[in-house]
């Protein structure tokens, strides 16, 4: 089973904070049936400030350690989306991880998507639920999903969404976990199997 949206590479963002920390989660995970984590750390987010390189480095580093832990990881990053990014990491090469402003409509994101594309890359916008610019407007997610961006759902809005997982539009869905294994339901593994069945085709991740 896989967790594609994950804070857990310790003390490069606002996420989990010690390697020790970040061990005791994947250990968790590995019991709990989750073998495959990606690691989606923020990258040109206005507020959480982090580094490419300190991420790469971080991850290098303790690779051998999760693999020891017995999870296979790969790493992204999620990047926040302005008219301007410069550095991000790629899932599996190509997918990107979209934050978006969760208020106003982000006027250049048809544009952006389009240049993503055009450069050979898959786009997945994060946790769509929490915009409120794209919450009941049809035209939009219709327009989204005809330029096949992947919509990825976080786990605390399962239960109360009532138009996204209906409407079988989700691709994706993460815990986006910052740490706290308390707040993660880890029975939609298993509810919403066909779910990641069909997130792992969509990445290919081996
Ligand atoms: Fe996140």
């Amino acid at each position: 089973m896989l967790d594609m949206h994950t804070h857990i590479l310790p003390a490069v963002d606002d996420g989990i904070k010690t390697e020790e920390e970040a061990f005791l989660v994947l250990e968790e995970y590995k019991k709990k049936g989750i073998n495959i984590v990606v690691f989606t750390p923020h990258v040109n987010h206005y507020s959480v400030k982090t580094s490419i390189e300190k991420i790469s480095d971080t991850y290098k580093r303790l690779k051998p350690k999760f693999d020891e832990i017995g999870v296979k990881t790969f790493l992204g990053s999620e990047i926040y989306l302005t008219e301007k990014v410069e550095k991000f990491i790629p899932i599996n090469d190509y997918f990107l991880l979209l934050e978006l402003p969760r208020d106003v409509y982000p006027m250049y994101l048809l544009d952006k998507i389009f240049e993503f594309q055009l450069e050979g890359y898959e786009i997945i916008l994060a946790h769509v639920e929490r915009y409120k610019w794209l919450k009941d407007n049809e035209l939009l997610i219709d327009r989204l999903k005809t330029m096949n961006v992947y919509f990825q759902m976080n786990f605390e809005a399962i239960e109360s969404d009532n138009y996204f997982l209906k409407n079988s539009l989700i691709d994706f869905l993460s815990t986006d976990c910052h740490g706290n294994l308390s707040e993660i339901d880890f029975s939609f593994f298993e509810k919403y199997k066909d779910i990641f069945e069909k997130s792992m085709e969509i990445l290919n991740l081996t």
